[in-house]
């Protein structure tokens, strides 16, 4: 619960306010751009929603707040359904014809890294994890329960035990990162791309981590870890930290050239929705 007694001094006066508790995440900004902002070591709001659709943001920003650090001031309560808004996620990606959910409730186990549901007919799976809580396992189950579970790196576990736990899905981890989920119960091997079903494929990315991987669904939607994110002109770019190598990161994107995908969701930043074309247009500036 935010603390108005612990409010980031550079919010602007209005309804929202983001407390000292925020870690930066980012995801308030992607989330609400027109609203939150970063102002030094935290984020804060620097512009208070005026649309509806601006207020619906950040009240999405503030249930997925990874440690709870956006608040509603106490005279603005009566005017926002903070109930209705954790209803309204998980969240539909826009603009699919294939059901792909981003599943909300960031975890801080992951630094606020975002986790995403796909809906397939051979099982249903998560990628990474969120928080491990009631309204999303019953959302799961209202979807038909989960399969698979895979984790793009060793940063993004967060809660993936408790729901293989909970639905009796296989978790799906590479060997170099496996050591973050041990107990994972299938565990990719090598650098070669490895089929799952007729639209899944998952793509080993070393680089931001030994055991990265991407998994590229329907030859559409790029699920790309901190790997991949989005400029300010919302093209695709790299992500800023890189753990194992710079070097390998750039010799695995070459590799990924080959694939064709359309819609980029990331762990941390906002998606690239683009043509497919102009997609790897954008990859290939990137690798030169
Ligand atoms: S989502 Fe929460 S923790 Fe992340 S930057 Fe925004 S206020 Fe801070
Ligand atoms: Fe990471």
């Amino acid at each position: 619960m935010a603390n108005p007694q612990n409010i980031v001094k550079q919010n602007v006066d209005g309804a929202f306010f983001v407390d000292q508790t925020c870690i930066s995440c980012s995801n308030c900004r992607d989330l609400a751009p027109q609203n939150f902002a970063s102002a030094g070591d935290y984020f804060a709001v620097f512009n208070q929603p005026k649309t509806d659709s601006e207020r619906a943001m950040s009240l999405d920003a503030l249930v997925c707040c990874p440690v709870g650090a956006i608040g509603i001031q106490s005279e603005n309560k009566g005017e926002y359904d903070i109930k209705k808004a954790i209803q309204l996620v998980p969240k539909e990606i826009a603009n699919s014809s294939a059901k792909v959910f981003y599943l909300g409730f960031n975890s801080p186990d992951s630094y606020g890294g975002k986790s995403y549901f796909i809906k397939s007919g051979s099982g249903n799976w998560m990628v990474d994890s969120p928080k491990f809580t009631r309204h999303l396992v019953d959302w799961i189950k209202s979807q038909g329960g989960l399969s698979h579970i895979f984790l793009t790196h060793r940063d993004d576990v967060a809660q993936a035990g408790d729901y293989a736990k909970e639905f009796g899905a296989k978790r799906i981890i590479h060997r170099d990162d496996l050591d973050a989920e041990p107990d994972s119960e299938i565990v990719l091997e090598g650098v070669e791309p490895v089929s799952f079903d007729s639209n899944i494929i998952i793509i080993p990315q070393p680089g931001h981590t030994k055991g990265h991987c991407m998994l590229l669904f329907n030859e559409q939607f790029l699920f790309t870890g901190d790997v991949l994110t989005a400029d300010k002109e919302n093209k695709l770019a790299q992500g800023g930290y890189c753990w194992y190598s710079w070097k390998v990161q750039q010799e695995s994107l070459a590799k990924l050239a080959q694939f064709k995908f359309s819609v980029t969701l990331p762990s941390h930043g906002r998606s690239v929705i683009a043509t497919q074309k102009l997609m790897s247009e954008q990859l290939r500036a990137i690798i030169r």
